[in-house]
């Protein structure tokens, strides 16, 4: 094949003065008289390709001139290297080939409401953005599979069908089975504990559902879920294994991808905090410290800043408004449309936050020992922490029937929840299980769960039950909280909703 074939924009780095071919689409284009600057991107990168007129044929000068977003074409250079321009590289353009022209494409830099790009998702999954956020799920996950793969783990698929609830019957999708009532699996745990009494240390990973009936941000229906289970642990033993783990996989995150967690705005100096010892707090902590006054002061604090920082936005739009109304270049006009817009979108998540403050000031002050954490609960004790927080010992009447009793204070479960920094919230739940077959009956009858749709996981405390345990992450929640995107649904190529399949 010859050497100016099939070059991706990732690779020119090692092809400075080379002539090359690009394949691709048209990500944006201005023109300035005689040159035109093209970005294309092809799934590896963007690059600028300059053509000057006269160096091509006119006519192809002129249908390059007219090409629309998202077109398909092919263009010929060479290969310089330029710092200033997007990733690094640009190309002297000597021949170009359109594949498919297109004049049309519906996703533009204006503005665009949450529930037209979900219905585009299939389109707009090519913005920079949706794209950033692609790549770096997909190092997520193989960091993932890494941490469990170097360290002894056993993969183990556990099934989507399943006959039982794990993680209470209110959130089970129900599935016919030829004719016998089935459910989608909430959690792959309990089969993986079956699978810790063979291999000893387990892992399974994949799809899971949950039919919430919330709205929120943080809740998909069909989410993608990692779950370690360990024979012979305790609760410090698990606290530890969640720390390194994630501590890796933040790590592995920002190797790979440091330029696009910058185009999406991330801090990096807050991802680098992201080592071991994590913070370790009860749930009688948790709760002492939502009540406490520090937590009215601290938000009260941010309340101050939230009106502060809306009056800046508002300024920061007044003076582009009246920009807006000198002359301006076409490519200028959109790039302040496109400003305006991101900056309405801060302004508008900025009163949703300030009409919340008090309402979650209230809600922390009225929280009582026994009830779960709620969402914003577990936004408030993020936000107070600068790295990612244990919250162990939680009630056992608020939590999953099979976490363990603590036996020295039977009340409460050996369990934690992790919840990541600065208000991204819970991204692991986990706990040490019951492996007493007694108790375990009692739970599964104080749960009015049927009894025997958990013979065989009552089997497993029968013959040889040892201390046990695991944990569960959330995939799109820690990208998320990753890429400091304020929705999951971002977060996942073809999210599933509580209201709505889009595409
Ligand atoms: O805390 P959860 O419900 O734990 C379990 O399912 C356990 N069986 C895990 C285990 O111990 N093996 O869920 C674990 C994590 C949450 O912390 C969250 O990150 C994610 O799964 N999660 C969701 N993500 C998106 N949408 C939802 N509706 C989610 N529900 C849970």
């Amino acid at each position: 094949m010859p050497n100016n074939r099939n070059v991706y924009i990732a690779d020119l780095k090692d092809k400075t003065g080379q002539e090359v071919t690009l394949s691709g689409w048209l990500y944006n284009s201005r023109s300035s008289g005689k040159i035109q600057f093209l970005i294309i991107r092809d799934g590896t990168g963007l690059c600028q390709c300059i053509i000057e007129k006269g160096k091509i044929p006119d006519k192809l000068f002129d249908d390059l001139k007219r090409l629309g977003r998202e077109s398909s074409l092919t263009v010929t250079g060479t290969v310089r290297a330029d710092e200033r321009s997007v990733g690094g590289h640009e190309l002297a353009v000597t021949d170009a080939k359109i594949i498919s022209p297109t004049d049309s494409y519906p996703i533009t830099p204006k503005s665009h409401g949450v529930d037209f790009l979900l219905k585009h998702r299939h389109l707009h999954m090519r913005s920079q953005r949706q794209w950033c956020i692609g790549k770096i799920r997909h190092t997520l996950i193989d960091a993932i599979r890494m941490f469990f793969n170097d360290n002894g783990f056993t993969l183990i698929d556990t099934p989507i069908f399943t006959s039982f609830a794990a993680e209470g019957e209110q959130t089970l999708f129900e599935a016919d089975y030829f004719g016998t009532p089935m459910h989608l699996t909430q959690t792959g745990q309990l089969h993986l504990e079956a699978a810790a009494m063979s291999f000893g240390k387990v892992y399974c990973f994949g799809p899971t559902f949950r039919a919430e009936k919330s709205k929120t941000r943080r809740h998909l229906t069909e989410f993608w879920m990692v779950e370690p289970e360990i024979a012979f642990i305790d609760l410090d033993g698990l606290l530890e294994l969640a720390e390194n783990f994630v501590s890796f996989i933040v790590d592995r995150v920002m190797q790979k991808n440091r330029s696009r967690l910058q185009t999406l705005g991330v801090d990096l100096a807050t991802l680098e905090k992201i080592k071991p010892p994590f913070y370790r707090l009860t749930y009688t902590d948790a709760a002492d410290i939502l009540t406490g006054d520090r937590t009215q002061k601290f938000l009260a604090e941010q309340l101050e800043q939230l009106k502060n920082q809306k009056q800046q936005t508002e300024s920061k739009i007044a003076e582009l408004e009246e920009k807006q109304k000198g002359r301006l270049k076409q490519w200028q006009k959109d790039k302040i449309a496109a400003e305006l817009i991101e900056l309405r979108t801060d302004l508008a998540e900025t009163d949703t936050k300030i009409e919340n403050n008090p309402k979650h000031a209230k809600l922390a002050s009225e929280f009582r020992w026994g009830k779960d954490l709620g969402g914003s609960d577990e936004t408030i004790i993020s936000q107070m922490h600068d790295k990612p927080v244990f919250v162990t010992h939680y009630p056992g009447e608020a939590k999953a029937f099979y976490m363990k009793a603590d036996r020295k204070e039977t009340k409460v479960v050996l369990n934690f929840d992790l919840l990541a920094p600065a208000g991204f919230g819970e991204i692991i739940g986990g706990s040490v299980r019951e492996d007493d077959y007694d108790l375990l009956v009692k739970r599964i009858a104080e749960y009015g769960l049927n009894a025997e749709n958990y013979e065989w996981y009552l089997d497993l405390r029968k013959y040889g039950s040892v201390p046990h345990g695991g944990f569960g992450l959330g995939v799109e929640r820690t990208i998320a909280w990753l890429t400091a995107e304020k929705h999951i649904r971002q977060c996942i190529a073809f999210p599933r909703l509580m209201d709505k399949i889009y595409i």
